[in-house]
């Protein structure tokens, strides 16, 4: 028997009442108190139907969507370029400092619901600044509400300029120049968008000028991209973390290099169900991950598009493959290991989730 039936049992002979909190030992309240890092997530990925609609009228943009619920209905995607498509339609009507900011302040509103302590977020230059939205709005709209996240919400952060890799490097490197006078708030440059037809190399004296200006390095790769671009994210760019990842299970000698130097992957199980590249929630290599030893995490991607943010990941994959809480508390482990936090930061959060575990299970 485990404490926490002990416990009802006493209470039960006791007459005791339990607080429905106390009571509530179900996986989903368990993933919920479990305190999270997200380490992937696109900010205009979070751009909700309902805000992106207040957006669009206060900026007098007409979208072609006529309601929220014709919006929603143009969510089904049958691989990546489809979606982006979309997410950068999306994204258009943002064009004001407050527009970033309340974009990101709903983000960190809803993830701290979710007990979500900690995120390493990504966000897109080059998607506002082609369309002459300069790159100091959108940065300081960011940044303003991270800075409130972490006094009013206790969330800390870290942000990540991500590169879109269907641009060619030129504009990549005028991105990186954009961001010179900002470097002090940046922390990571990354590298996203349709990845097929545009490999790691393609950016390789982009990244190096980054890792000289002392940023840490993320790229997308093995999410549509084969394990070739694993590969050349790791020996190319010398990332620091791989997003997503999955098909490393292609390449067993990748997986071995994967392990050996535990590489963190930030896997986005919606995403991937979402985007096809898996079918079913019960073929996510998550769990088949972890058994071979890779240093995976869970994360929501964008989660406006693919319903749902940190807690229903965490929960698609639990329900879908059976996981113990253990495994889960594995999980949430892990978001911090891979996080860029300093160790004692890291070691606080471990023993928080350790504490959690022995309560509830
Ligand atoms: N940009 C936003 N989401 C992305 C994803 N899942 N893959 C590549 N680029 C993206
Ligand atoms: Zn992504």
């Amino acid at each position: 028997m485990n404490s926490n039936s002990k416990f009802h049992k006493f209470a039960a002979l006791n007459n005791i009442k339990i607080h429905p909190f106390m009571s509530d030992n179900t996986l989903s309240h368990f993933i919920n108190k479990l305190p999270k890092a997200e380490l992937h997530l696109h900010i205009e990925g979070t751009f909700e139907p309902e805000l992106m609609f207040k957006i669009a009228e206060r900026n007098g943009i007409k979208t072609k969507y006529d309601s929220v619920a014709h919006l929603k209905q143009a969510y089904r995607f049958n691989n990546l370029q489809e979606f982006l498509d979309i997410y950068y339609e999306g994204a258009g009507v943002l064009l004001h400092e407050q527009d970033f900011y309340d974009l990101t302040w709903a983000y960190l509103t809803q993830i701290h619901k979710e007990n979500v302590v900690h995120t390493e977020l990504f966000f897109d230059p080059q998607t506002h600044t082609d369309r002459n939205v300069p790159f100091d709005v959108v940065i300081k709209g960011i940044k303003r509400a991270l800075e409130d996240g972490e006094s009013k919400l206790g969330i800390t952060y870290k942000l990540i300029m991500s590169f879109l890799r269907h641009l060619d490097e030129a504009s990549a490197f005028k991105t990186l120049e954009a961001a010179k006078p900002y470097k002090d708030w940046i922390d990571a440059v990354g590298l996203d968008s349709s990845e097929v037809g545009n490999p790691p190399s393609k950016f390789e004296r982009v990244f190096k000028a980054c890792r000289e200006e002392g940023f840490l390095l993320v790229a997308h790769a093995g999410e549509e991209g084969p394990a070739e671009y694993i590969w050349e994210a790791l020996d190319i760019l010398n990332i620091d973390r791989i997003d997503h990842g999955n098909r490393c299970l292609e390449d067993d000698k990748l997986v071995e290099r994967l392990v050996k130097e535990q590489m963190a992957l930030t896997l986005c199980p919606l995403s991937n169900l979402e985007l096809k590249v898996i079918t079913d929630m019960k073929q996510h290599p998550v769990l088949d991950m972890m058994e071979k030893g890779l240093l995976v995490t869970v994360n929501s991607d964008d989660p406006a598009y693919f319903g749902g943010y940190m807690d229903a990941n965490f929960m698609a994959v639990a329900e879908a493959l059976h996981m113990t809480k253990t495994q889960v508390a594995t999980l949430a482990k892990n978001s911090f290991t891979a996080s860029w936090l300093p160790k004692t930061d890291i070691e606080k959060h471990h023993k928080a989730i350790d504490a959690l575990l022995v309560e509830m299970c």
